[in-house]
């Protein structure tokens, strides 16, 4: 349908041609005279409005109620102009194939549906209009993602999902379990190989064949590895995080999108992260704009204006020291009192983003560089109106002592992070990388409110079904 409809001529240019549509039937009008089947093939959000008279081929399955909404079709026709205003033209059907029929008790019906309600049929919420355009953005996002990427001479690189590694230090690790037969029988044998607590229960926690290991929660100190060593990489794949919090911005599985960026400084990632956001938005402006006015319409008026400023504008720059003051200096309540060395909450992100500069900072992690001043470290975050924290971001600690240091200052097991340490022993080099929640993205370029509508099956608690 995008073919046909998709172009400047909305698809006046095909009028007279044969043309055969697949999809699934968004509305079925019937009329005295004639039928309107409103097709929709998930290629654009545009339907492709349907005429069949009577003595068309096919026309008994109207009559025997074969094609209801949810109806797989597969229609023949010729193109005509269309009298209706939604529309220049459409289908003159000669042939109506039913390829796969719907029961009347299809859930997803013309009149209007909550996204609770549609998030319980993530299996069929693809056919909305809603859910159609988000996929599709989503998809261009991901598109873009690579594509600025590339054209910048980063790596892709994949970074393993199940790891010993807690790259955060935050303990909100999913941890891997091994079910195979033979430890389901383990389970039950007294000799057991699968280490067993002094309760005689089985230690999950060490169970990925005899060692500890979960799911990671972020890509970036395998990417570091190839950073110092391909120079620029970026690693863009799912990543978990065991956060019991029910918000619109928490997924307990969100994609990460993690580029790092060898002999670099943390101007160098700022400058990175700007010109990646300006350019994924650029390019969804400008590939999805049939998409893009549905959600300026009907999901967050004044998106289009809102996104185009920020491939526009310059991005204001805060220190964490200059961002406490200014929320200090507020004549706002916040319901959590701001103090200089506190973690700012999202409230304090609202605020800056949406009311100071009419539209942070995190505890500092293991691995971020320290500055001079011995209190503060080289890191930022990109906050976004209404979504708020979209990136985080940090220069590393490349100065081996100071990283020991700062492992043994955390509590943080030396040993394990080998590997790591390494790094700083051959070859060290100042480098920076930030990561980027995919789906915090898809909020703000879709204007999406809650954040388990911009992945296909959110996981969240209470929510693993599909
Ligand atoms: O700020 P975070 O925790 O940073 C890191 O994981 C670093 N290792 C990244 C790096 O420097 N390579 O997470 C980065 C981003 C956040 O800014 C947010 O957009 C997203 O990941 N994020 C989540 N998105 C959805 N659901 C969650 N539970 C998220 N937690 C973080
Ligand atoms: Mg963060």
């Amino acid at each position: 349908i995008v073919d046909i409809k998709g172009g400047e001529s909305e698809g006046v240019d095909r009028l007279g041609q044969t043309l055969t549509v697949r999809g699934w039937v968004r509305t079925l009008r019937i009329q005295s005279s004639v039928t309107f089947i409103e097709v929709n093939d998930g290629s654009c959000l545009s339907n492709m409005q349907c005429v069949i008279d009577s003595d068309a081929e096919g026309y008994d399955q109207v009559e025997s109620g074969f094609i209801a909404t949810g109806a797989a079709v597969c229609v023949q026709g010729v193109v005509v102009p269309s009298q209706g205003k939604k529309q220049k033209i459409e289908l003159k059907i000669h042939k109506l194939v039913t390829v796969g029929k719907s029961d009347p008790s299809f859930p997803i019906q013309k009149k209007k549906v909550t996204r609770e309600f549609l998030r319980s049929k993530a299996h069929l919420r693809p056919r909305t209009n809603t859910f159609g355009a988000v996929s599709r953005v989503r998809n261009a996002l991901a598109y873009a993602t690579h594509k600025f990427f590339q054209e910048n001479g980063f790596v892709w690189i994949a970074s393993p999902i199940i790891t010993a590694a807690d790259c955060e230090g935050a303990g909100e690790q999913f941890c891997v379990t091994t079910l195979i037969p033979s430890s389901k029988e383990a389970i039950d044998s007294p000799a057991s190989s699968i280490p067993k607590t002094e309760n005689g229960l089985i230690d999950w926690s060490q169970d990925f064949f005899g060692k500890p290991a979960f799911l990671t929660v972020s890509g970036q100190l395998n990417a570091e590895t190839y950073a110092t060593a391909l120079s620029d990489v970026y690693t863009f794949g799912p990543t978990f995080r065991a956060e019991n919090s029910n918000t619109s911005r928490h997924l307990a599985e969100f994609w990460m999108i993690e580029p790092e960026l060898a002999f670099a400084d943390l101007n160098d990632d700022m400058a990175c992260a700007t010109a990646y956001l300006q350019y994924v938005v650029k390019h969804v402006l400008e590939n999805c704009k049939e998409d893009m006015d549905f959600f300026n319409n009907w999901i967050e008026k004044g998106i289009i204006d809102r996104l185009s400023d920020v491939v526009e504008k310059r991005f204001v720059r805060l220190t964490y020291t200059d961002a406490v003051e200014l929320l200090l200096k507020s004549k706002k309540k916040f319901e959590f009192q701001v103090k200089w060395g506190c973690d700012l909450q999202s409230e304090h992100e609202r605020y800056i983003t949406e009311e100071a500069f009419n539209g942070c900072p995190d505890i500092k992690a293991f691995y971020m560089r320290q500055n001079d001043d011995g209190k503060t470290v080289a890191a930022m975050d990109l906050l976004v109106p209404r979504v708020g924290e979209l990136i985080g971001g940090s220069q590393r600690e490349e100065r081996l002592d100071y990283l020991e240091n700062r492992l043994d200052e955390m509590n943080l097991n030396k040993e394990s992070f080998w590997w790591y340490l390494d790094l700083r022993r051959y070859g060290t080099v100042p480098h920076a990388g930030f990561g980027l929640g995919f789906e915090r993205l898809v909020q703000f370029a879709t204007g999406i409110d809650n954040i388990r509508d911009t992945i296909p099956f959110p996981r969240a608690p209470g929510s693993a079904e599909f």
